[in-house]
């Protein structure tokens, strides 16, 4: 079972938009926003995310979870810098979802793949 998202980094290029925390933290975890403000151009890296976000909640579906809250979807990394995701809620913690991320300057990509 598969979930794939492809979205346009724009979404994250608003100054206003990525000021906004109030905005941020609905789609992101504080970690999460961690690492993407320390990258030197955090559209592709908040974009990639919540690319995770909506292919997790593709494949969710294949397992009949109706899931649309998208800051308790986390991605961290791995020490190569591979990336992972967690589900926060409680009732979805035993589902393990692999995903891969990819971003240029304008467009993002994320897939995911339920393993249990
Ligand atoms: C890891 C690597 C494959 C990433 O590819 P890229 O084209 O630079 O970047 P992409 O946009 O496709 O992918 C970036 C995402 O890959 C993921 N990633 C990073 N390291 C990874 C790894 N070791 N394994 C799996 N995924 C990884 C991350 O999620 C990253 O996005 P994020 O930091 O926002 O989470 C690449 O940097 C690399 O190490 N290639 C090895 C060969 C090489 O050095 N080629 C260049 C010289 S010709």
């Amino acid at each position: 079972m598969l979930g794939i998202d492809i979205e346009d980094n724009s979404r994250f290029e608003n100054k206003d938009r990525v000021k906004d925390s109030k905005f941020l933290e609905k789609i992101f975890t504080p970690s999460e926003l961690d690492y993407c403000f320390s990258k030197s151009n955090p559209s592709g890296s908040l974009c990639a995310r919540f690319c995770v976000k909506e292919a997790v909640i593709k494949v969710l579906s294949y397992k009949g979870i109706k899931h649309s809250k998208l800051n308790d979807i986390e991605v961290y990394h791995g020490g190569l810098g591979e990336p992972y995701v967690r589900l926060l809620d409680d009732t979805l913690k035993n589902i393990e979802i692999d995903i891969s991320i990819s971003h240029d300057k304008t467009k993002s990509i994320a897939i995911a793949q339920i393993k249990n």
